[in-house]
């Protein structure tokens, strides 16, 4: 970081590799297409986000299933370590020297995974939350983060969005190409909306899936430290803790609302149409629908 304390180090590029788009400096190309070669293991897990659909809290629950839901078995350890992104510069060199159960977490589409991963082996866990919302989160994210720019204004943003021009890439892409797939590997598909209704039913499904049993004061556990409002003041969680260099604090935090329909605060109605209508056209295929306001939950 400069002296001054501004973020003149970063670029703010994003560098299209392959279709889709990483960032400069924060991701090394050809470290990303070596990640297809990576040796699986069965007990490996993967979770895939698109970003801002809660990637940190599948993190969270992964690290408390493993550590039977109690937080001091976590050797204190931030969750981006815990549970690191394989894109990352450097990512195959923490996945070798790992021992099992390698827990990990990617952005990526599935062209760029472990070619094993379609043989059966490792898992994989992929959380889409309603794309709005996504929108929403990713918009206020790009005002702190440092790696990206910043957005002049919420239409700016709107547009780069709905255009795939952001680290990620086309969330339609990215959620339809994954679900595709869901049947060509170990695959476990749920919604952030689905943790917010329901966290424990959620969190017993990925345990099902991965073959974990836990006690009922286990599963509540993780379900206690796994909700926003105690996750909040984890720094081991809450990526506070991330050097002001990558994220400017000061300017926002990665658990922001945690909540369903946030986005009807900063659409407007002609935004929110057009939207639809983009939605309707790519998802028109695909048999996922989404929860767009609180007040659903309720009644689905
Ligand atoms: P908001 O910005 O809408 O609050 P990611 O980890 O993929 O970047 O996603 C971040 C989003 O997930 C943020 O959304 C964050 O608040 C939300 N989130 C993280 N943990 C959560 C939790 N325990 N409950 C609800 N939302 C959570």
């Amino acid at each position: 970081m400069a002296e001054n304390g501004s973020d003149e180090n970063f670029e703010h590029k994003l560098v299209l590799h392959r279709g889709f788009n990483l960032i400069s400096g924060t991701h090394a190309p050809e470290e990303v297409d070596r990640i297809l070669n990576w040796e699986v293991q069965d007990s490996d897990v993967f979770g895939v986000t698109f970003p801002k659909s809660g990637t940190v809290w599948l993190q969270q629950i992964l690290i408390l299933i493993e550590a039977k839901g109690d937080p001091a078995k976590t050797n204190g350890q931030l969750s981006c370590e815990r549970v690191p992104w394989i894109e990352l510069i450097g990512g195959k060199e923490k996945f070798v020297a790992e021992s099992s159960p390698r827990l990990r977490v990617t952005h990526l589409w599935p062209k760029f995974l472990p070619i094993s991963l379609r043989q059966g082996t490792g898992k994989v866990i992929y959380v889409a939350r309603n794309p709005k919302d996504v929108l929403v989160s990713y918009y206020h994210f790009h005002k702190y983060a440092k790696m990206l720019e910043t957005p002049k204004d919420f239409n700016d943003f709107y547009e780069k969005f709905m255009d795939g021009r952001v680290y990620g890439s086309c969330w339609f892409e990215h959620v339809t190409t994954w679900y595709s797939l869901r049947n060509e590997m170990n695959f476990l598909y749920i919604t952030y909306e689905d943790m917010i209704k329901d966290l424990r039913s959620v969190v017993e499904k990925i345990c099902e899936f991965l073959g974990r049993s836990l006690s009922e004061s286990e599963m509540e556990n993780v379900v206690k430290h796994s909700t926003f409002k105690n996750m909040i003041h984890n720094q081991q969680a809450n990526y506070s803790l991330i050097p002001s260099s990558l994220l400017d604090q000061e300017q926002g935090r990665f658990l922001r609302k945690g909540t369903v329909g946030d986005w009807k605060n900063y659409f407007t109605v002609a935004q929110s149409e057009s939207f639809d209508r983009v939605f309707q056209e790519k998802m028109k295929d695909v048999p996922l629908s989404f929860v767009w306001d609180i007040s659903d939950l309720v009644n689905t």
